[in-house]
């Protein structure tokens, strides 16, 4: 056999599965993204991209991946030597502090043991003491990806007001926009940066900063270098549905199709049903007597489950074997949980039957991987799904 029957299993927090929608939707001639069928298309997706991100604002759509936006937030509303405050809730936190540092930004970077998400009062503590104003940006992962944490970006955003910091509030989204509940305007997030390939079911390639008025005035004056990234030429392009570049256009098909899925199914239902899969895949990682990674009830991620497993099991040793014998993909453990975890996506295009199918398959990966566990886990997260 040069191929495995049946579909694999693409169970990694993003890119997610693509729904036959989406593909049939991107499955059309590229057109001129100069003439007036392009301009039309444009102009749609601007106004429908606003509700998935909670704002009336505007959202710049760049054709390149979600580490593209994470730029795109810091040069377009900072200047070199400007300090951020930050914090090492994971992988992808820690990879956003490095690019600041190589932008030229010094970055206030809090310790964290990669189980909590963000401490608002940290939040407070580190900008009261900023009298200086040395602190121009709080930059914040919601979900992060490599641990299964969120962080609670209304109370960073209340814990930033409550000392009257002018501090702009950037929020990385990326694997928890349409997906977990996400409010750019009510939050008073400045910058949310997203990525196409996680809660919006379509393949990478795509990504976006949601802007707010503080953040376009803080545009005005910041000094980092940009070119490609740089707002303002794309939002003068985009009031008549241009781009000033190439736009990803079968990729904008595509986003008007997924988001037509999110708004057709409703919100409020998409945040419920991968709130209820988190549950019932963390439900199962328990009966197995494993631990999950994130160790704060308020703070699981709804998007991503890590499953930390004891010293002497290699987490890639299951993924691999769960590959080869089940066709499933299955998140790697990153930075320093390599080895030590690995994560069950449960996001984006997903129903009850993907997720039973998944946890059967790790279920079976970690008894042939010899892994200890209770053969609960499954039956346990069938119950809380038929009930
Ligand atoms: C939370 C988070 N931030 C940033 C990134 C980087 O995005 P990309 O790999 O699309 O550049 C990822 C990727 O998975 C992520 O999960």
């Amino acid at each position: 056999m040069s191929y495995p029957s049946g579909r694999h299993f693409l169970q990694i927090p993003g890119p997610t599965n693509v729904p036959d929608r989406v593909l049939r939707a991107m499955d059309a001639p590229t057109i001129d993204h100069r003439g007036p069928a392009f301009q039309t298309l444009a102009l749609d997706i601007l106004e429908l991209l606003g509700p998935v991100f909670g704002t009336k604002g505007p959202v710049v759509i760049y054709p390149a991946s979600g580490s593209g936006a994470w730029e795109a937030a810091l040069v377009n509303t900072l200047s070199p030597g400007d300090t951020v405050l930050a914090f090492d809730t994971g992988h992808f936190a820690a990879l956003w502090r490095e690019m600041a540092g190589k932008l030229g930004l010094v970055v206030d970077f809090v310790p964290g043991d990669w189980r909590h998400g963000v401490d608002p009062g940290v939040v407070a503590e580190k900008l009261a003491a900023d009298t200086a104003g040395a602190i121009k940006a709080v930059c914040v992962v919601h979900n992060e990806t490599s641990t299964g944490v969120t962080s609670r970006v209304a109370e960073v955003r209340e814990a930033i007001d409550s000392v009257g910091h002018p501090g702009l509030l950037l929020v990385d989204a990326i694997s928890s926009l349409g997906c977990i509940d996400y409010r750019h305007d009510e939050w008073g997030v400045d910058v949310t940066v997203a990525g196409s390939q996680k809660g919006l079911m379509l393949p990478p390639g795509m990504s976006f900063n949601a802007v707010s008025e503080k953040a376009l005035q803080a545009s005005a004056g910041a000094g980092l270098p940009k070119s490609y990234w740089d707002w303002r030429p794309i939002l003068k392009g985009n009031r008549n549905g241009f781009f000033p570049y190439t736009p990803p256009t079968n990729l904008l098909y595509g986003l008007k199709e997924s988001l037509a899925m999110l708004y057709d199914e409703g919100l409020p239902q998409v945040f419920a049903r991968h709130a209820r899969h988190a549950a019932a895949a963390r439900a199962a990682v328990r009966a197995w007597g494993l631990a999950v990674v994130c160790v704060e009830e308020r703070e699981h991620s709804a998007s991503v489950t890590a499953v930390l497993l004891s010293e002497e099991h290699d987490a890639d040793k299951v993924r691999d074997l769960i590959l080869d014998r089940f066709d499933m993909s299955l998140g790697a453990g990153l930075g320093k949980l390599a080895g030590r975890v690995f994560r069950i996506g449960h996001l984006g295009h997903f129903n009850d039957l993907t997720l039973l199918g998944a946890l059967a398959g790790v279920q079976m990966g970690l008894q042939l991987a010899e892994v200890p566990i209770h053969p609960a886990g499954v039956e346990v997260a069938l119950e809380l799904l038929r009930a």
